[in-house]
This record gives structure tokens, sequence and C-alpha cells, in this order.
């Protein structure tokens, strides 16, 4: 049973409506995607700071490393490809970087302001196998119109 998504991008509209700020717009999305289903047991984004850099943002759950780099991790390779990562095993991806211990499966999602990459949006659930497509298109079209007008 998925999220209803089109009930979630409603919300996120109504309360993003005119907004333009992204730390804002990152603080919204997290906190509404990550209490809308269970699953979703770490929700939050990293930022692109710099050359081949990603600096931890707004999120929701237990503490998140900081800074990651476009060579490591789950969301390093998002970064890096500007595509989603689906991944159901997080023990079988190489160089998963391992923020707690009682993660399973991770989505990352690429996330694209008007000039390009701003930032990837990262979903942990302690569930195996948590994430699928229809979660990943879901979320793809929510930060697409989220966070086209984001400006900065
Ligand atoms: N697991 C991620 C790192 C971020 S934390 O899960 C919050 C990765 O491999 O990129």
């Amino acid at each position: 049973m998925h999220v209803n998504y089109d009930d979630l991008h409603k919300t996120i509209a109504a309360l993003t409506a005119g907004e333009d700020d992204p730390i804002s717009l990152m603080a919204t999305v997290a906190c509404e995607v990550h209490h809308a289903d269970s699953r979703f047991d770490w929700t939050g984004f990293y930022r692109v700071t710099g050359p081949e850099i990603l600096k931890i943002g707004p999120y929701q759950g237990g503490h998140g490393c900081l800074v990651i780099p476009f060579a490591r991790g789950v969301c390093g390779a998002c970064a890096r490809e500007e595509a989603v990562q689906i991944v159901a095993d997080v023990e079988a991806f190489a160089g998963h970087i391992a923020c707690a211990s009682s993660t399973r499966s991770e989505l990352v999602l690429p996330v694209f302001g008007p000039d390009g990459l701003i930032a990837v949006f990262d979903l942990d659930s302690d569930q195996p196998d948590g994430f699928d497509a229809v979660d990943a298109a879901a979320l793809q079209g929510i930060l697409d119109v989220t966070f086209g007008r984001a400006v900065g």
C-alpha cells in the first residue's frame, strides 16, 4: 500500500505556495514526506554546497552524517549520475554509508532547481526492499514541481 501521493503533493503545494527559498522548501518537504508513511525512518536532503560535495540539509529522523563527497554512498551515486537510486538491500550496495545500523533499504532522488542539481533527497527504511518505482516516480514528480522554482 503506497502513500496517497496525489494528496501528499496537494498538501506540499498548499504549504509552499509562493515560497522559493530552497531551505524552506526542503524543510517542508522532509517533514510532510517523513510523516506520510511508517516505512520512512529517515527522510531528508543533502545539498550540493561545492564541487562534488554534499552537506546535510533539513531532515527528519535520527542524526545524519554531515558531509558526503559525490564519490561516496548512495547519495553520492545519485548526485554523480543525477539519477534515482533504489537500493533494496543496503548491505549489497558497495560503499553504502550507514548513518543508522537499523537501515535496510534506501531511495535517493536528484533535486533540480532552475539551473540544475541543487541537492539529493534521501529516504531510508528499516524494512528491506522498502521502496519501489511507484515511490520513486511520485516523489520525483513532487520534487520537480516544488524545486523547479527554487531560487539560490
Ligand atoms: N546512506 C546514505 C548516507 C546518508 S544517511 O543514510 C542519512 C548513503 O549511503 O549515501
